[in-house]
């Protein structure tokens, strides 16, 4: 099988309140989507990208990797998992196979190692199902009652937090999305509307600092990591 990815972009940011969406903002030389497709546009292993825009984006046009002949365009949706539904939509229309692997990362999220890319590539090379990088949670877990009490402590060495990239197969992925979406069910990743037709997907650990930028104070802490790896 061969290996693709898919880049949800159509995102507006509203929790980072500025001027334009998150993934256009520029921290060091480059966007945040520019930081975040270095990853795979640079690896051996995978053939194109899909990119979900939305379709009044302004901003994309004027990337220098918008002519990269490795990425191809995808309509942004109402959410995220319409905007990665049309992206492997686009891949099926332009020929992938069935069987190929998928890998689904956020646009807001720029600081993937290329360490952990490899790692779930080769975790995952045999899986049945595919997987997704993950963070075992590191504070103690609360759970709140209405109001605003601690109702219990949770056991911690159950959690994880979900991360991207997410991998799997690329028709099981697209029926798995459409069948969830089409009942009403809160999509949040792609492991979820997987986990919703029935399978157990794979948690992979992979580093803490490959963060979803979705708050100001995110973009200090992005900017201090961008100058630390460069010194
Ligand atoms: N995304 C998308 N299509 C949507 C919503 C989100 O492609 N309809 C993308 C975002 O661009 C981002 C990723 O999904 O790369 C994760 O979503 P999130 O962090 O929630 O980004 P936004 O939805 O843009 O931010 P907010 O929720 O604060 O508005
Ligand atoms: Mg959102």
């Amino acid at each position: 099988p061969s290996f693709w990815c898919v880049i949800p972009a159509a995102g507006v940011g509203s929790r980072m309140q500025a001027d334009r969406p998150k993934q256009y903002l520029r921290v060091g030389e480059k966007t945040i989507l520019e930081h975040s497709l270095d990853c795979f546009l640079d690896h051996p292993k995978l053939l194109g990208v899909v990119v979900s825009l939305s379709e009044t984006d302004p901003y994309w046009p004027h990337l220098a990797c918008s002519h990269d002949r490795r990425i191809r365009r995808a309509p942004g949706g109402l959410e995220r998992a319409h905007s990665v539904l049309n992206a492997l939509l686009v891949l099926e229309y332009s020929g992938a196979a069935a069987e190929d692997w998928v890998l689904v990362h956020d646009a807001a999220r720029p600081n993937l190692a290329r360490v952990d890319l490899d790692r779930l590539l080769s975790v995952l090379a045999d899986d049945p199902v595919g997987g997704l990088l993950a963070v075992p949670a590191r504070d103690t877990l609360k759970q709140a009652g209405a109001d605003g009490r601690v109702e219990a402590t949770l056991d911690r060495s159950v959690i994880w937090q979900a991360y991207t990239p997410q991998m799997f197969r690329l028709k099981v992925l697209r029926q798995a999305l459409q069948q969830a979406l089409a009942v009403g069910y809160l999509v949040t990743d792609e492991a979820s509307a997987m986990e919703w037709a029935g399978f157990a997907p794979r948690l992979i650990e992979g580093r803490a600092d490959n963060l979803k930028v979705t708050r100001p104070e995110d973009l200090l802490w992005l900017s201090h990591l961008q100058s630390c790896s460069q010194a």
